[in-house]
């Protein structure tokens, strides 16, 4: 096993009615920055909720931040809170709301252009340069609620770039299962295609000696694979919806990912899938995953027998039997969960879209992604026209 550090302190606070408490999770006498997306949280309740739970705090509401936020539109926001006095901002929507608060959470203090934030992918560490920040979840995914991550999309230069560090957990984050009852049937599939993925980055790699990472990876697979098609009929069902929502925190809050190599590249190029064409981000990882599986099958296949046995009971007689039958449980597992499995099926525009992305990697120096450095532009390129 990895030498690691564990470190997570986000107040994670679980269950059906849990809002009620944020009255005591906020800081006393002090402005908040209520920020959130395209009004969701109008249609469903969740404002309601927030601004009874809030009475008598002063609040100023920052909304429009929009699903793959856009740095333009958080800028606004930062505007806004130097202006203005603002000392906590509370993020209440999804992955796109949540790390639009953490970009905005670290660019208001910061000395120089924010853009740097993400160009140069700074690590935020000075908890003292930072406006703390708690959320309310309305859409279990990106386990962004308990995590110190973001991706921020840049408007002008169409680039969807990644940042993060341990100034920017969520001091608490409220995640109430019933919220998904109102979310429409693409997202809550989204939902469980981008948690299973992100399992997948931090275990499929090689096989290493960290038994118990393993065994949590897997039953999160397993736990995915059994209550996914169902949650996304009844998303009224508490126990389908709150297994999903705890699974989707747990593919992400950095427990599984602790003393393993960790892989990362479907994300990488997912990205740019959702920078060029706006594919929606669970989606760009349905396309690419299993390429990348096929393209890496020299590396990964131990692993990815392992994963065909345990997650998926496949058998065979050679690790490469059992590998190929994993790559194609999961697609089918993808399919189940309405995922289109082909970029041309995503988008009418994809010639020249592996050019790109390989242009785009070289420029950035991304020529050795992967947990053994070995997707290297001539791999991405196979990937992503394999994915065509
Ligand atoms: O904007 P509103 O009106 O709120 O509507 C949203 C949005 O249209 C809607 N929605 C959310 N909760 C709802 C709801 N509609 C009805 N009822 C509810 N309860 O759903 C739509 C999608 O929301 P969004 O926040 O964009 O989705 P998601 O949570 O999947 O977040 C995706 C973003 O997170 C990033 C992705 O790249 C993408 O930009 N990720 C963040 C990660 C992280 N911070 O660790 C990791 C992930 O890998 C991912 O990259
Ligand atoms: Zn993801």
């Amino acid at each position: 096993m990895l030498n690691f550090e564990l470190y997570n302190p986000t107040n994670y606070v679980f269950g059906k009615d849990q809002t009620a408490k944020l009255a005591d999770l906020v800081p006393k006498n002090t402005k908040i920055l209520l920020a959130y997306g395209g009004g969701s949280i109008f249609k469903n309740g969740v404002y309601d909720q927030v601004k009874a739970a809030l009475t008598g705090v002063e609040i100023i509401e920052f909304g429009g931040i929009e699903p793959n936020p856009r740095y333009e539109t958080l800028m606004k926001a930062v505007e806004i809170i130097r202006r203005e006095n603002i000392g906590f901002i509370l993020a209440v929507g999804g992955g796109s709301v949540i790390d639009g608060v953490k970009f905005i959470s670290a660019a208001v203090k910061f000395d120089g252009n924010p853009m740097d934030i993400l160009h140069k992918r700074l690590l935020i560490k000075d908890i003292t340069q930072v406006i703390p920040f708690g959320t309310v979840l309305t859409l279990p995914a990106t386990g962004s609620e308990m995590n110190s991550g973001a991706v921020i999309t840049i408007n002008e230069t169409q680039e969807k770039l990644s940042f993060g560090g341990s100034a920017l957990f969520p001091r608490f984050s409220i995640c109430d299962p019933t919220v998904i009852e109102s979310l429409p049937k693409r997202q809550i599939q989204n939902g469980i295609v981008d948690a299973f993925t992100h399992v997948m980055e931090q275990y499929l790699t090689y096989p290493t000696d960290a038994l118990l990472q393993d065994r949590l990876a897997e039953s999160i697979l397993q736990t995915l694979v059994e209550i996914g098609p169902g949650v996304a009929e009844n998303p009224t069902d508490y126990k389908l919806a709150s297994n999903f929502m705890w699974c989707a925190t747990m593919a992400l809050n950095g427990l599984i990912q602790k003393g393993v190599p960790t892989d990362w590249a479907t994300h990488m190029i997912g990205h740019e899938l959702t920078a060029l064409y706006e594919i929606d981000h669970a989606r760009t990882l349905a396309i690419i995953g299993p390429n990348l599986y096929r393209v890496m099958f020299d590396t990964k296949k131990e692993k990815l027998a392992q994963y065909g046995e345990r997650v998926f009971n496949v058998q065979g007689n050679s690790i490469e039997e059992k590998a190929q039958k994993a790559i194609e449980k999961t697609e089918a597992f993808f399919h189940k969960m309405g995922m289109l499995t082909r970029l041309s099926e995503n988008t009418e525009q994809y010639e020249g879209t592996a050019d790109f992305i390989v242009k785009r990697f070289e420029e950035r120096g991304w020529v050795a992604m992967g947990e053994q450095q070995n997707i290297t532009p001539e791999k991405v390129r196979e990937i992503v026209e394999m994915s065509y």
